[in-house]
């Protein structure tokens, strides 16, 4: 079977290397790999489930199509658009929501920890997210979603619609049932202030993060105060089990240089962490400073992102509209 690879990026701004090492290095990997059936979204509908600034929000969309590109992915080998100018999943999301159950929604722990503990005054789209996420997925026939290990509820979610949806309307196979491409280690990168947490960009602190257009000047210091503790550089595997900093760092020098975590305790055991640390900035500007320098370049030539998203939102619309409107003959509409 011919795999067929659709994921999205929220266009929120601060794309740090938790979006980089847990999804957007691999779709770089898969789209060299499968040519032509790769569909990358800016999902900036996603965006709107809390509170944006029109004009910011412009430029974020533009910003994280830059940042594909400064990544590797080459936009004349895979689809690149953003997800508001394709009607079609905002229609397929209202569909499909009348297919999804209210207790389903009710388990996705990522609303929960979006909407806080005033859950009352979060929005109806922030709730719903997950559904409008299932119709980006579905409306491809998608059989790979690559994403990180947040995302693997709402992928659970999505497999239980589609399901719901062929068995209601008694259309067997009609909408494809998607696999999750997560990867075994590292899909989940820890905040350098707080390893209990995911690195996020609605974290308060900038040092919780590395971003994709940090300096090399920024990604030194944000290494240096990433917190540690004070024993030497761990020995083996059971030992990160209670340290959690000392774990988050490591894997990411492992995803960064490709190798296993037990090839760098190895390399690092018993070492101080301060020399560690150097050579964990000094992989870190190898990988990301380029990056950043590319997105800033790139950032400025408006005309050519717009071009991107205008020739990815054609060729995304004709899946897309042949998708929904069977979906439409299924359903019953005229
Ligand atoms: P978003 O925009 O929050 O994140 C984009 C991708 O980055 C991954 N990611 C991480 N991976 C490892 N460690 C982290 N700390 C980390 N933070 C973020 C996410 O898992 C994701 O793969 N709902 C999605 C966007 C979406 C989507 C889709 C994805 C909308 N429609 C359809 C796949 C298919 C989201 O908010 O991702």
């Amino acid at each position: 079977m011919n795999k067929k690879i659709f994921s999205g990026v929220q266009p929120t701004g601060n794309l740090h290397l938790g979006n980089y090492l847990g999804a957007i290095k691999n779709f770089v990997e898969l789209h060299n790999d499968h040519h032509n059936n790769c569909v990358f979204c800016v999902v900036d509908l996603h965006a709107i489930t809390v509170k944006q600034d029109p004009k910011e929000l412009r430029n974020n969309i533009r910003e994280t199509v830059a940042t594909f590109i400064a990544c590797g992915i080459n936009p004349n080998k895979s689809i690149i658009f953003n997800q508001s100018a394709v009607g079609a999943h905002a229609e397929a999301a209202w569909i499909l929501s009348c297919v999804a159950r209210m207790g389903w929604l009710n388990r996705m722990t990522q609303f929960k920890e979006k909407a806080g503990k005033d859950k009352e005054k979060a929005s109806i789209g922030l709730y719903s997210y997950p559904v409008l996420m299932a119709a980006d997925i579905l409306l491809y026939d998608t059989t790979h979603v690559p994403v990180g290990d947040d995302q693997k509820q709402h992928l659970e979610l999505c497999r239980d619609i589609a399901k719901k949806f062929n068995t209601d309307f008694e259309v067997e196979n009609f909408l494809q049932i998607p696999e999750p491409l997560i990867q075994k280690e590292f899909s989940r990168i820890m905040s350098l202030k707080d390893a209990s947490k995911k690195m996020s960009k609605s974290e308060l602190s900038d040092l919780s993060r590395i971003n994709l257009t940090d300096n090399k000047d920024q990604i030194i210091n944000k290494i240096k105060k990433a917190k540690t503790d004070t024993l030497p550089m761990p020995s083996n595997i059971s030992e990160l089990s209670t340290r959690i900093e000392a774990k988050n760092l490591m894997c990411i020098f492992s995803s960064l240089t490709n190798s296993s975590l037990e090839k760098t305790l190895e390399m690092f055991s018993g070492k101080n962490f301060s020399e560690f640390k150097d050579n964990l900035s000094e992989v870190l500007i190898n990988k990301i400073y380029p990056i950043s320098l590319e997105i800033k370049k790139l950032i400025d030539d408006k005309s050519y992102l717009d071009k991107i998203l205008q020739e990815g939102s054609e060729k995304a619309n004709l899946t897309a509209s042949k998708k929904i409107n069977k979906i439409r003959e299924i359903v019953g509409f005229l």
